[in-house]
């Protein structure tokens, strides 16, 4: 196997295949042991073994591997395959490592036999060539690079069966059979972060905040020749959404139980627990999930318009009548779903009314939606836009329709808050540091919001300067990247049970997850959670607090890279920015 030199970031060398000829330790009648050792070069999570005989035996008994087919006990063979049990694929490098077995031969003579160890860790993912139009500034980091990895971290996320052009080689179909109480198709979407859960109230916003930024900045994408990758990354879950919508008034929200999913550590393929549906409707209400979905529907009936004008007025029919089912039944979805409680429970549903009118509104340029919107307006500074709080979102797409003033005032309020001097803290390295959990998902998010700001007039300079300030941050302003896959020392230990497994046939359990070498798998553009209040940072797979990763984390971060990238090619990024003690770096 290759050692890609161009690929310096990627997770080590592969280690070669092995080829070994058996030692025959004992030999009697037609009994013999045998064994096998490889000298490991290098560090593995999964192997599989493939023995040759040179004439056939029978009865292999073998204790440090499963059979990847098991043969009958008197059946002759020439070749055997194993693989690792689960709680021992992982060797150190330098490693001499041997299986013992024994068996009979099938006929006289002396057994020997030659085997090969394949090793079974890494995928050797090449990355698409990234094909950017000329004509930008100069930049410190390379947007398109950030925009391209992030489309393939949520390529890595999909659930369901994959198309014939998935580019994830250690990815395959999961989930193919989840489904609704009454039978319904509800396969694909996204799983949600380290986890194999399909949370949709998160992945409907991540949806609509993306396909936000693909809306605002399709130059950008079309700049990076991700267009097309794009339009495949939203319509992913958007389809799933279509699905989840069963009839009127009914909406399947949640598809796997996070206490039996995280009560085990494995990659998607090899799943088997029972993956229970939740689903609000007019007597278990959810409106806070609902108008999330509503929203996501219409900024994908916008995005879709001249693109594929069919898909787009079916995501606006489900948008409006989704919208109507928010408004007639008002509550909080994790009420009605209590799987639902301990993950993603929403703090304020009058938020989401907002937003999905806004959303209705923009797609549709129907005032009864504005009217809607501008009545549950919440005014005032947003805490943290995120997969619960929609205020900063849904002010923003206000100001941008009506161009009112207390609109605008809720914006800079916002922004006062989170730029320096303001309440949010900052760590050293001027990261505003709003939480511990994902801290620089929080802070990509509002750098999200600034940009928009900076479009529609409202402090643009300074607004994009500290967009650039906290963006930068994560791609390597602070000492090391944050993007898995790019730049400086990025991490390579995410909290991620998919990428952390080795590939298949091999086995996957908690031995992976505690594995001292790195992920198998480049997860390829994912967001790391970040690091605590004073820029500390540690890459361990434990830490799911700073070093999971999720689809909400990565849509307004690259929304707001995708921002960066159109200021560079319409000559307008800023060419320096401020830190957070106010000078300029
Ligand atoms: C949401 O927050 C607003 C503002 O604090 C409050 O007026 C409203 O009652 C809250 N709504 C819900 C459903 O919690």
């Amino acid at each position: 196997m290759l050692c890609l030199l161009m690929l310096t970031f990627l997770a080590g060398c592969l280690a070669e295949d092995i080829t070994t000829k058996m030692i025959l330790k004992q030999h009697w009648d037609d009994n013999f042991e045998g064994q096998l050792c490889f000298a490991l070069t290098g560090h593995i999570v999964g192997w599989e073994v493939d023995v040759n005989f040179d004439s056939p035996v029978k009865h292999i008994q073998q204790w440090d591997a499963d059979w990847i087919e098991k043969p009958t006990d008197s059946e002759c063979l020439t070749t055997i395959k194993w693989v690792n049990k689960n709680y021992k694929g992982i060797h150190e490098k330098g490693e001499n490592f041997c299986l013992k077995f024994m068996g009979n031969t099938c006929g006289k003579g002396t057994p020997s036999a030659t085997a090969t160890l394949v090793d079974l860790t890494d995928d050797h993912q090449t990355l698409p060539p990234l094909v950017t139009k000329s004509g930008a500034q100069t930049t410190k980091y390379n947007y398109a690079d950030v925009m391209m990895k992030s489309i393939m971290f949520y390529e890595a996320q999909r659930s369901g069966k994959l198309p014939a052009d998935n580019r994830i080689p250690w990815r395959a179909d999961s989930a193919l059979s989840d489904k609704g109480s009454g039978g319904e198709d509800l396969t694909g979407g996204w799983y949600d972060a380290g986890d194999n859960v399909k949370f949709n109230f998160p992945m409907a916003w991540s949806t609509t905040v993306l396909t936000w930024g693909l809306i605002q900045y399709k130059d950008a994408y079309d700049s990076a020749g991700q267009l097309d990758n794009m339009y495949k990354s939203i319509k992913w879950p958007l389809d799933y959404l279509i699905k989840c919508h069963t009839k009127k008034n009914e909406l399947y929200v949640q598809v796997g139980d996070g206490g039996i999913d995280h009560g085990s550590w494995t990659s998607p393929e090899r799943m088997t627990g029972n993956r229970p549906a939740f689903k609000v409707d007019a007597s278990s209400p959810g409106s806070d999930v609902v108008m999330e979905t509503a929203a996501a529907m219409a900024a994908g009936s916008i995005a879709f318009k001249d693109r594929d004008s069919a898909y787009s007025s079916t995501l606006l029919s489900h948008a409006k009548e989704l919208y109507e089912m928010g408004k007639a039944h008002p509550g909080f979805y994790s009420s009605s779903v209590n799987a639902a409680a301990a993950y993603y429970k929403s703090q304020n549903y009058s938020d989401e009314n907002s937003w999905g009118a806004i959303w209705l509104y923009k797609a549709t340029q129907d005032k009864k939606y504005l009217a809607d919107a501008e009545a549950a307006h919440l005014p005032g500074e947003s805490w943290g836009f995120s997969w619960d709080e929609k205020i900063g979102g849904a002010n923003t797409l206000l100001y941008e329709a009506t161009k009112k003033d207390i609109y605008k005032q809720d914006m800079v309020a916002t922004m006062t808050a989170w730029m320096p001097g303001g309440s949010v803290p900052y760590t050293p390295k001027c990261l505003a540091f709003r939480l511990q959990w994902g801290a620089l998902r929080y802070a990509s998010n509002t750098a999200f919001l600034a940009l928009v700001a900076a479009d529609l007039g409202v402090n643009p300079d300074e607004y994009r300067k500290w967009a650039m300030s906290q963006l930068h941050y994560a791609l390597g302003d602070a000492g090391r990247s944050f993007v898995i896959g790019f730049g400086t020392n990025p991490p390579k230990n995410p909290h991620h049970r998919g990428s952390s497994c080795p590939l298949l046939p091999a086995p996957c359990g908690w031995e992976e997850q505690q594995n001292k070498g790195p992920n198998p798998h480049t997860l390829y553009g994912a967001l790391v959670g970040g690091p605590g209040s004073s820029d500390d940072y540690t890459d361990n797979r434990e830490d799911y607090v700073h070093n999971e990763v999720a689809c909400d984390y990565n849509a307004g971060f690259q929304s707001a890279i995708a921002g960066l990238q159109h200021l560079a090619i319409t000559q307008k990024l800023p060419t320096s920015y401020n830190t957070c003690g106010g000078g300029s770096g």
